[in-house]
């Protein structure tokens, strides 16, 4: 059973932080591309679009990738409904173009929030997204993309827990690491969460394997894909600037795209 099959409770568990996101996309389109009015902004993973659609509804042009049909379906049908255009595509993150996306013209920007690189569990996946989204970026077009590293050491938190509630729909969701297996670099997550509405009460749980980095793996992994700068990262609430370290575990790294004179051979 996936979480990401239930596009309605996905939404709501993930409704609180929507505001901070979208001024952070505002700000960074201004400050990284120098774009105070309109600009063409994609994220790979977009699930349901909860970002996508308010994106779009300030006048951006927006495109989604995601490899689950009932969050793409999600995504088009809220779309459609506020009067835009279906633009979300079924996908892998690991493999599309602009062709496959159904655009003309590159991204200024793209934005992968919430840990979602995760989910791509070997070298070649991680370094396809790289490549992939690099190819769909303007010069000098940058990505957002956040990220829960690996610290160091066994000060490791391995679980979260948190409560959503909709109207009559209340959610308690938590997020806990079943394993965790340095070496081969694969983490073992299993999300919980028990929906209560007037009518009934049930509870779906899901479990994934997830790629795991510590900031030096990351470092090395950016290196070889050869294709994105660290400009500078942020914690999660998008307020400061997180210092990098080997215990640096929330981070929104800021990458603005290698110029294809520079990229080393
Ligand atoms: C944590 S959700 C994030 C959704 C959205 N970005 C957000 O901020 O709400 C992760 C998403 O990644 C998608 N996903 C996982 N592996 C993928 C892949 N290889 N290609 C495209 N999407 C993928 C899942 O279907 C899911 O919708």
């Amino acid at each position: 059973m996936s979480i990401y099959d239930y596009p309605v409770l996905y939404d709501v568990l993930f409704s609180d932080s929507w505001k901070r996101e979208i001024e952070f996309l505002k700000t960074a389109l201004q400050y990284y591309c120098n774009i105070s009015g309109r600009g063409r902004i994609f994220e790979p993973a977009c699930g349901t679009g909860r970002l996508l659609w308010r994106l779009a509804r300030l006048g951006h042009n927006v495109a989604g990738l995601d490899l689950n049909p009932k969050a793409v379906s999600f995504c088009n049908k809220r779309l459609k409904r506020h009067g835009l255009k279906e633009s979300a595509i079924l996908g892998d993150m690991t493999d599309f173009s602009l062709n496959s996306l159904q655009q003309k013209k590159p991204f200024d920007l793209a934005f992968n929030f919430v840990s979602s690189f995760l989910h791509l569990t070997s070298e070649t996946a991680a370094l396809s997204h790289f490549r992939a989204v690099a190819e769909i970026l303007k010069p000098n077009g940058i990505y957002l993309l956040g990220l829960h590293l690996l610290p160091r050491g066994d000060a490791v938190c391995s679980q979260e827990q948190w409560s959503v509630r909709h109207g009559s729909l209340a959610l308690q969701s938590q997020l806990r690491r079943l394993s965790l297996n340095r070496q081969r670099r694969i983490e073992t997550v299993e999300f919980r969460i028990k929906a209560t509405t007037p009518k009934r009460r049930y509870e779906i749980i899901d479990t994934f394997p997830l790629r795991t980095y510590t900031l030096q793996q990351f470092r090395i992994l950016l290196k070889k894909a050869n294709c994105f700068d660290i400009l500078e990262t942020f914690d999660f609430n998008f307020q400061s600037p997180v210092p990098l370290n080997s215990q640096t575990e929330d981070v929104v790294f800021v990458l603005k795209k290698i110029e294809s004179d520079r990229v080393d051979s």
